[in-house]
């Protein structure tokens, strides 16, 4: 459990791909996975990685990582701006949490501006494109110590 990195999507990001890829890019999902899993094997460290559509099911993943995990990256989507619930579980958390969002969101509309998630987050990433995901898998390893001098 120590030596894995818990990895969230939130809402419409099944899509990733197809959905607005002047804005999100042309990968998949799946693509971001196995980019996130050959970064994190180079650390000696593992990935679960979860999207989900679903408020609670988001909730529920990140019980099971608060504590004892090498931490959390999550991309809450549109979560990111409604939700305290998200915000309460990260708050739960004793591990570092990274907020990823592949755009960068102060660039866009002023609803995005605002994130509950980023008041419980130890780093937040925006507008590295899905390659935020990478940087915030190495930046886990750095906290744990095994990504000595990235
Ligand atoms: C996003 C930005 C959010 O505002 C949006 O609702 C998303 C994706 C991003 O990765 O840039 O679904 O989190």
């Amino acid at each position: 459990m120590n030596d894995t990195i818990l990895i969230l999507n939130g809402p419409n990001l099944n899509l990733l791909g197809k959905r607005q890829p002047e804005i999100y890019g042309h990968e998949t999902l799946a693509d971001v996975e196995a980019r996130c899993r050959a970064e994190a094997e180079g650390f000696g460290l593992t990935i679960a990685f979860h999207q989900s559509n679903a408020e609670h099911q988001i909730i529920d993943w990140i019980h099971e990582y608060r504590v004892g995990s090498a931490g959390i990256v999550i991309n809450p989507a549109a979560f990111t701006h409604t939700s305290v619930a998200i915000l309460d579980a990260l708050n739960a958390c004793e591990v570092p949490i990274v907020e990823c969002h592949i755009s960068n969101v102060h660039k866009r509309e002023a609803f995005r501006h605002h994130s509950y998630v980023s008041l419980a987050a130890t780093a937040v990433m925006a507008g590295f494109g899905t390659h935020g995901y990478v940087l915030a898998v190495r930046h886990i390893a750095h906290l744990t110590a095994r990504g000595g001098a990235s």
